[in-house]
Protein backbone atom coordinates (compact mmCIF):
# COMPACT_ATOMS: atom_id res chain seq x y z
CA UNK A 1 0.00 0.00 0.00
CA UNK A 2 1.33 3.34 -0.93
CA UNK A 3 -0.14 6.64 -0.44
CA UNK A 4 1.04 9.78 -0.77
CA UNK A 5 0.00 12.92 1.40
CA UNK A 6 -1.43 16.07 1.35
CA UNK A 7 0.29 19.15 1.18
CA UNK A 8 -0.22 21.63 4.13
CA UNK A 9 -0.25 25.46 4.10
CA UNK A 10 -0.06 28.60 6.23
CA UNK A 11 -0.84 32.23 5.07
CA UNK A 12 -0.30 34.75 7.54
CA UNK A 13 -1.57 32.26 10.05
CA UNK A 14 -1.53 33.00 13.79
CA UNK A 15 -2.44 32.46 17.10
CA UNK A 16 -2.72 34.60 20.42
CA UNK A 17 -3.83 34.13 23.54
CA UNK A 18 -4.79 37.12 25.49
CA UNK A 19 -1.14 38.99 25.05
CA UNK A 20 0.69 36.21 24.45
CA UNK A 21 1.51 35.60 21.00
CA UNK A 22 1.77 31.27 20.75
CA UNK A 23 1.99 31.90 17.09
CA UNK A 24 2.83 34.85 14.93
CA UNK A 25 1.67 35.43 11.51
CA UNK A 26 3.56 32.79 10.02
CA UNK A 27 3.42 31.31 6.21
CA UNK A 28 4.32 27.55 6.13
CA UNK A 29 4.63 25.18 3.01
CA UNK A 30 4.84 21.71 3.61
CA UNK A 31 5.17 19.12 0.30
CA UNK A 32 2.93 15.90 0.12
CA UNK A 33 4.80 13.50 1.45
CA UNK A 34 7.24 15.22 3.31
CA UNK A 35 8.65 14.99 7.08
CA UNK A 36 9.38 18.15 8.33
CA UNK A 37 10.30 18.33 12.14
CA UNK A 38 9.72 21.46 14.68
CA UNK A 39 12.57 22.15 16.80
CA UNK A 40 12.51 24.98 19.39
CA UNK A 41 12.62 25.56 23.11
CA UNK A 42 10.01 25.10 25.45
CA UNK A 43 7.23 27.72 24.36
CA UNK A 44 8.43 28.40 21.38
CA UNK A 45 4.78 27.61 19.45
CA UNK A 46 5.50 24.43 18.09
CA UNK A 47 2.41 22.65 20.14
CA UNK A 48 0.19 25.60 18.98
CA UNK A 49 1.31 25.35 15.17
CA UNK A 50 0.25 21.46 15.66
CA UNK A 51 -3.49 22.07 17.41
CA UNK A 52 -3.76 24.28 14.28
CA UNK A 53 -3.47 22.11 11.59
CA UNK A 54 -5.52 19.88 13.47
CA UNK A 55 -8.48 21.67 14.43
CA UNK A 56 -8.04 21.88 17.69
CA UNK A 57 -7.15 25.27 18.39
CA UNK A 58 -8.43 28.29 15.89
CA UNK A 59 -6.47 30.65 14.42
CA UNK A 60 -6.18 34.24 15.46
CA UNK A 61 -5.31 35.56 11.79
CA UNK A 62 -4.80 33.70 8.57
CA UNK A 63 -5.50 30.60 6.57
CA UNK A 64 -4.48 27.06 6.80
CA UNK A 65 -5.01 24.79 3.98
CA UNK A 66 -4.66 20.75 3.68
CA UNK A 67 -4.08 20.02 0.00
CA UNK A 68 -6.02 22.93 -1.88
CA UNK A 69 -9.28 22.56 0.72
CA UNK A 70 -9.34 25.28 3.24
CA UNK A 71 -9.41 24.11 6.81
CA UNK A 72 -9.41 27.26 9.00
CA UNK A 73 -12.43 26.94 10.38
CA UNK A 74 -13.40 23.27 9.47
CA UNK A 75 -13.61 21.39 12.77
CA UNK A 76 -10.78 18.53 13.74
CA UNK A 77 -12.98 15.44 13.17
CA UNK A 78 -13.42 16.54 9.42
CA UNK A 79 -9.49 17.18 8.69
CA UNK A 80 -8.70 13.21 8.59
CA UNK A 81 -5.07 13.92 10.55
CA UNK A 82 -4.04 11.83 13.05
CA UNK A 83 -1.98 12.88 15.81
CA UNK A 84 -0.11 12.15 18.76
CA UNK A 85 0.10 14.04 21.55
CA UNK A 86 3.08 15.01 23.84
CA UNK A 87 1.29 13.07 26.83
CA UNK A 88 -0.06 9.95 24.45
CA UNK A 89 -3.77 10.55 25.64
CA UNK A 90 -4.32 7.00 25.96
CA UNK A 91 -7.99 5.91 27.29
CA UNK A 92 -6.73 4.15 30.45
CA UNK A 93 -10.27 2.18 31.02
CA UNK A 94 -9.68 1.07 27.57
CA UNK A 95 -7.64 -2.18 26.24
CA UNK A 96 -5.62 -1.68 23.59
CA UNK A 97 -8.18 -2.62 21.04
CA UNK A 98 -10.49 0.15 21.93
CA UNK A 99 -7.72 2.61 21.99
CA UNK A 100 -6.65 1.99 18.29
CA UNK A 101 -10.43 1.51 17.01
CA UNK A 102 -11.51 4.93 18.72
CA UNK A 103 -10.89 7.15 15.90
CA UNK A 104 -12.88 4.44 13.62
CA UNK A 105 -16.23 4.60 16.14
CA UNK A 106 -17.34 7.77 14.50
CA UNK A 107 -16.81 6.73 10.70
CA UNK A 108 -19.62 3.98 10.67
CA UNK A 109 -17.40 0.86 9.79
CA UNK A 110 -18.62 -2.23 10.15
CA UNK A 111 -16.88 -4.12 13.00
CA UNK A 112 -15.06 -6.38 10.31
CA UNK A 113 -13.56 -3.25 8.72
CA UNK A 114 -12.61 -1.98 12.25
CA UNK A 115 -11.30 -5.34 13.23
CA UNK A 116 -9.34 -5.74 10.33
CA UNK A 117 -7.70 -1.78 10.00
CA UNK A 118 -7.17 -2.75 13.91
CA UNK A 119 -5.15 -5.39 12.89
CA UNK A 120 -3.21 -4.09 10.36
CA UNK A 121 -2.54 -0.78 12.48
CA UNK A 122 -1.20 -2.78 15.74
CA UNK A 123 1.08 -4.82 12.99
CA UNK A 124 2.25 -1.72 11.69
CA UNK A 125 3.60 -0.91 15.21
CA UNK A 126 4.87 -4.55 16.05
CA UNK A 127 2.25 -4.87 18.54
CA UNK A 128 0.30 -8.34 16.96
CA UNK A 129 -1.43 -10.19 19.59
CA UNK A 130 -1.40 -7.04 22.30
CA UNK A 131 -5.17 -6.24 21.36
CA UNK A 132 -7.24 -7.62 24.58
CA UNK A 133 -3.99 -6.14 26.92
CA UNK A 134 -5.24 -3.07 29.55
CA UNK A 135 -2.89 -0.36 28.92
CA UNK A 136 -1.61 -0.37 32.95
CA UNK A 137 -0.32 -3.80 31.44
CA UNK A 138 1.90 -1.92 28.67
CA UNK A 139 5.40 -0.51 29.30
CA UNK A 140 6.08 2.73 27.78
CA UNK A 141 7.54 2.21 24.68
CA UNK A 142 4.50 0.02 24.17
CA UNK A 143 1.80 2.68 24.88
CA UNK A 144 4.02 4.75 22.58
CA UNK A 145 2.99 2.54 19.82
CA UNK A 146 -0.53 2.46 20.96
CA UNK A 147 -0.73 6.06 20.41
CA UNK A 148 1.22 5.76 17.06
CA UNK A 149 -0.98 2.80 16.09
CA UNK A 150 -4.43 4.42 17.14
CA UNK A 151 -2.87 7.97 15.05
CA UNK A 152 -2.38 5.53 11.68
CA UNK A 153 -5.22 3.56 12.28
CA UNK A 154 -7.75 5.97 10.37
CA UNK A 155 -4.80 6.12 7.15
CA UNK A 156 -5.16 9.87 7.54
CA UNK A 157 -3.35 12.70 4.89
CA UNK A 158 -1.60 14.25 7.56
CA UNK A 159 0.35 12.78 10.47
CA UNK A 160 1.13 15.04 13.46
CA UNK A 161 3.11 13.81 16.30
CA UNK A 162 4.27 16.06 19.11
CA UNK A 163 6.90 14.76 21.33
CA UNK A 164 6.26 11.15 20.87
CA UNK A 165 9.16 9.25 22.13
CA UNK A 166 9.86 12.17 24.92
CA UNK A 167 9.14 9.67 27.47
CA UNK A 168 11.45 6.86 26.23
CA UNK A 169 14.78 5.79 27.21
CA UNK A 170 17.82 6.16 24.64
CA UNK A 171 17.47 2.55 23.58
CA UNK A 172 14.06 2.34 22.67
CA UNK A 173 13.92 5.82 21.17
CA UNK A 174 16.36 4.52 18.68
CA UNK A 175 14.76 1.72 17.42
CA UNK A 176 10.82 3.58 17.44
CA UNK A 177 12.77 6.29 15.31
CA UNK A 178 13.63 3.56 12.71
CA UNK A 179 10.25 2.37 12.95
CA UNK A 180 8.62 5.72 12.68
CA UNK A 181 11.59 5.94 9.53
CA UNK A 182 10.39 3.01 8.13
CA UNK A 183 6.81 3.93 8.56
CA UNK A 184 7.30 7.16 6.50
CA UNK A 185 9.00 5.38 3.56
CA UNK A 186 6.21 3.31 3.26
CA UNK A 187 3.12 5.56 3.13
CA UNK A 188 4.80 8.62 2.56
CA UNK A 189 2.23 11.03 5.04
CA UNK A 190 2.81 14.66 5.17
CA UNK A 191 4.44 14.25 8.81
CA UNK A 192 5.60 17.18 11.19
CA UNK A 193 6.72 15.94 14.09
CA UNK A 194 8.21 17.92 17.06
CA UNK A 195 11.07 16.73 19.14
CA UNK A 196 13.66 18.21 21.74
CA UNK A 197 16.18 16.03 20.51
CA UNK A 198 18.36 17.24 17.33
CA UNK A 199 19.93 13.96 16.74
CA UNK A 200 16.60 12.20 16.33
CA UNK A 201 15.51 15.46 13.78
CA UNK A 202 18.00 14.15 11.85
CA UNK A 203 17.38 10.96 11.91
CA UNK A 204 13.95 11.56 10.67
CA UNK A 205 13.46 14.54 8.52
CA UNK A 206 13.23 15.63 5.45
CA UNK A 207 13.38 19.45 6.58
CA UNK A 208 13.55 21.07 9.61
CA UNK A 209 12.12 24.58 11.35
CA UNK A 210 13.97 25.89 14.16
CA UNK A 211 11.14 27.99 16.52
CA UNK A 212 11.72 30.56 18.64
CA UNK A 213 9.24 33.21 20.50
CA UNK A 214 6.14 32.18 18.10
CA UNK A 215 8.36 32.11 14.63
CA UNK A 216 10.13 30.28 12.53
CA UNK A 217 13.67 31.30 12.75
CA UNK A 218 14.66 29.56 9.83
CA UNK A 219 13.40 26.53 7.77
CA UNK A 220 15.38 23.96 5.63
CA UNK A 221 17.45 20.91 5.03
CA UNK A 222 19.76 19.59 8.01
CA UNK A 223 22.84 20.83 6.17
CA UNK A 224 21.22 24.17 5.40
CA UNK A 225 20.28 25.08 9.28
CA UNK A 226 23.94 23.21 9.78
CA UNK A 227 26.30 24.64 7.43
CA UNK A 228 24.33 28.31 6.64
CA UNK A 229 22.55 29.14 9.85
CA UNK A 230 21.09 32.31 9.77
CA UNK A 231 21.77 33.47 13.13
CA UNK A 232 23.57 32.37 16.33
CA UNK A 233 20.91 31.28 17.87
CA UNK A 234 20.25 28.53 14.85
CA UNK A 235 23.62 28.04 14.91
CA UNK A 236 23.70 27.37 18.63
CA UNK A 237 20.53 24.95 18.42
CA UNK A 238 21.67 22.71 15.94
CA UNK A 239 24.76 20.86 16.85
CA UNK A 240 27.96 21.80 18.72
CA UNK A 241 29.15 25.35 18.09
CA UNK A 242 31.60 27.64 19.59
CA UNK A 243 30.01 31.33 19.09
CA UNK A 244 32.43 34.03 19.74
CA UNK A 245 31.87 37.75 19.95
CA UNK A 246 33.13 39.37 16.61
CA UNK A 247 32.87 42.97 15.40
CA UNK A 248 31.99 43.34 11.59
CA UNK A 249 34.48 45.85 10.02
CA UNK A 250 34.15 44.79 6.54
CA UNK A 251 31.89 43.51 4.14
CA UNK A 252 33.77 42.03 0.72
CA UNK A 253 30.87 39.81 -1.34
CA UNK A 254 29.68 37.18 0.72
CA UNK A 255 32.85 37.49 3.20
CA UNK A 256 33.12 39.55 6.62
CA UNK A 257 36.02 40.62 8.25
CA UNK A 258 35.68 40.48 11.86
CA UNK A 259 37.21 41.56 14.77
CA UNK A 260 37.34 38.70 17.40
CA UNK A 261 38.51 40.25 20.76
CA UNK A 262 38.75 36.77 22.39
CA UNK A 263 41.43 35.55 19.32
CA UNK A 264 43.16 38.82 19.34
CA UNK A 265 42.81 38.10 15.83
CA UNK A 266 41.16 39.88 12.69
CA UNK A 267 39.67 37.39 10.90
CA UNK A 268 38.26 36.54 7.17
CA UNK A 269 35.01 34.40 6.48
CA UNK A 270 31.67 33.77 5.06
CA UNK A 271 28.75 36.13 6.40
CA UNK A 272 25.42 35.21 6.64
CA UNK A 273 22.88 37.70 5.09
CA UNK A 274 22.51 40.71 7.39
CA UNK A 275 25.75 41.38 8.58
CA UNK A 276 26.67 44.86 8.03
CA UNK A 277 30.03 46.82 8.88
CA UNK A 278 29.86 48.29 12.62
CA UNK A 279 27.29 45.66 13.82
CA UNK A 280 28.38 43.01 16.54
CA UNK A 281 28.14 39.75 15.51
CA UNK A 282 29.46 36.11 16.41
CA UNK A 283 31.95 33.74 14.94
CA UNK A 284 30.90 30.21 14.06
CA UNK A 285 33.43 27.44 14.47
CA UNK A 286 32.11 23.97 14.86
CA UNK A 287 34.42 21.62 16.77
CA UNK A 288 34.98 19.34 14.32
CA UNK A 289 36.25 22.28 12.28
CA UNK A 290 38.77 23.34 15.09
CA UNK A 291 42.28 21.91 13.58
CA UNK A 292 45.42 21.33 16.76
CA UNK A 293 49.00 21.56 15.60
CA UNK A 294 48.21 22.35 11.75
CA UNK A 295 50.71 24.67 11.71
CA UNK A 296 50.39 28.78 12.71
CA UNK A 297 47.75 29.80 14.79
CA UNK A 298 46.02 31.23 17.85
CA UNK A 299 47.95 29.54 21.05
CA UNK A 300 46.10 28.01 23.98
CA UNK A 301 46.40 25.39 26.24
CA UNK A 302 43.90 21.87 26.43
CA UNK A 303 41.91 22.15 29.77
CA UNK A 304 40.08 19.12 29.37
CA UNK A 305 40.44 15.74 27.26
CA UNK A 306 36.82 13.58 27.00
CA UNK A 307 37.46 10.42 25.06
CA UNK A 308 34.21 9.81 22.92
CA UNK A 309 36.34 6.08 21.95
CA UNK A 310 37.15 7.14 17.82
CA UNK A 311 36.46 11.12 18.77
CA UNK A 312 38.03 12.90 21.30
CA UNK A 313 36.27 16.43 22.34
CA UNK A 314 39.04 18.55 23.06
CA UNK A 315 38.07 22.11 25.71
CA UNK A 316 41.32 24.57 25.09
CA UNK A 317 41.81 27.56 27.29
CA UNK A 318 42.88 30.62 24.78
CA UNK A 319 45.50 33.60 26.21
CA UNK A 320 42.22 35.84 26.46
CA UNK A 321 40.53 33.59 28.86
CA UNK A 322 37.84 32.37 26.72
CA UNK A 323 37.37 28.91 25.99
CA UNK A 324 36.42 26.79 23.37
CA UNK A 325 36.16 22.82 21.79
CA UNK A 326 37.57 21.40 19.84
CA UNK A 327 36.79 17.45 18.75
CA UNK A 328 39.28 15.42 16.76
CA UNK A 329 40.29 11.89 15.71
CA UNK A 330 41.52 10.61 19.01
CA UNK A 331 45.17 11.01 19.80
CA UNK A 332 46.70 10.04 22.84
CA UNK A 333 49.86 12.92 22.97
CA UNK A 334 46.95 15.77 23.78
CA UNK A 335 46.85 15.83 27.07
CA UNK A 336 45.46 18.21 29.59
CA UNK A 337 48.45 21.15 29.73
CA UNK A 338 49.24 20.45 26.73
CA UNK A 339 50.25 23.99 24.49
CA UNK A 340 48.78 23.65 21.23
CA UNK A 341 48.23 25.99 18.26
CA UNK A 342 44.84 25.99 16.51
CA UNK A 343 43.29 26.92 13.17
CA UNK A 344 41.26 26.39 10.64
CA UNK A 345 40.11 26.64 7.04
CA UNK A 346 38.51 29.96 6.28
CA UNK A 347 35.77 28.36 4.59
CA UNK A 348 34.38 26.45 7.45
CA UNK A 349 34.02 29.50 9.78
CA UNK A 350 30.83 31.75 9.72
CA UNK A 351 29.91 35.19 10.39
CA UNK A 352 26.52 35.18 12.04
CA UNK A 353 24.14 37.84 13.16
CA UNK A 354 23.47 37.49 17.22
CA UNK A 355 20.01 37.19 16.49
N1 LIG B 1 -4.38 27.58 26.04
C1 LIG B 1 -3.44 28.50 26.24
N2 LIG B 1 -3.70 29.62 26.92
C2 LIG B 1 -2.75 30.57 27.11
N3 LIG B 1 -1.49 30.49 26.65
C3 LIG B 1 -1.16 29.39 25.95
C4 LIG B 1 -2.10 28.34 25.73
N4 LIG B 1 -1.48 27.37 25.00
C5 LIG B 1 -0.21 27.80 24.83
N5 LIG B 1 -0.01 29.01 25.39
C6 LIG B 1 1.25 29.79 25.36
O1 LIG B 1 1.69 29.88 24.04
C7 LIG B 1 3.12 29.73 23.95
C8 LIG B 1 3.46 28.59 23.03
O2 LIG B 1 3.03 27.38 23.64
P1 LIG B 1 3.24 25.96 22.96
O3 LIG B 1 2.49 24.98 23.77
O4 LIG B 1 2.90 26.05 21.51
O5 LIG B 1 4.80 25.76 23.13
P2 LIG B 1 5.73 24.50 22.77
O6 LIG B 1 6.76 24.99 21.80
O7 LIG B 1 4.89 23.35 22.37
O8 LIG B 1 6.46 24.22 24.17
P3 LIG B 1 6.89 22.79 24.85
O9 LIG B 1 8.19 22.42 24.20
O10 LIG B 1 7.07 23.17 26.28
O11 LIG B 1 5.79 21.80 24.64
C9 LIG B 1 3.58 29.56 25.38
O12 LIG B 1 4.00 30.81 25.87
C10 LIG B 1 2.34 29.08 26.11
O13 LIG B 1 2.38 29.45 27.47
MG1 LIG C 1 4.51 21.49 23.21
Amino acid sequence: MSTVGQSLRFVGAAKSYGDVAALKPTDLMVEPGEFLTLLGPSGSGKTTLLNLLAGYVEPSAGKIFIGSREVTHLPARHRNIGMVFQNYALFPHMNVRENVAYGLKVRRLSRAEVERRVEAALHLVHLDGYADRAIQQMSGGQQQRVALARAIVIEPDVLLMDEPLGALDKQLRRSVQLELRRLHEEHRRTTIYVTHDQEEALVLSDRVAVMRDGRIEQLGGVDDLYDRPVNAFVAGFIGESNLLPARVTAIDGSDATVDVPALGWTVVAPAASGIAPGQDASLLLRPEHVLINAGDGIAAEIDEVVYLGELTALHLRLGSGDRLWARQITNRSLRRGTQVTLSWQQENARIVPND
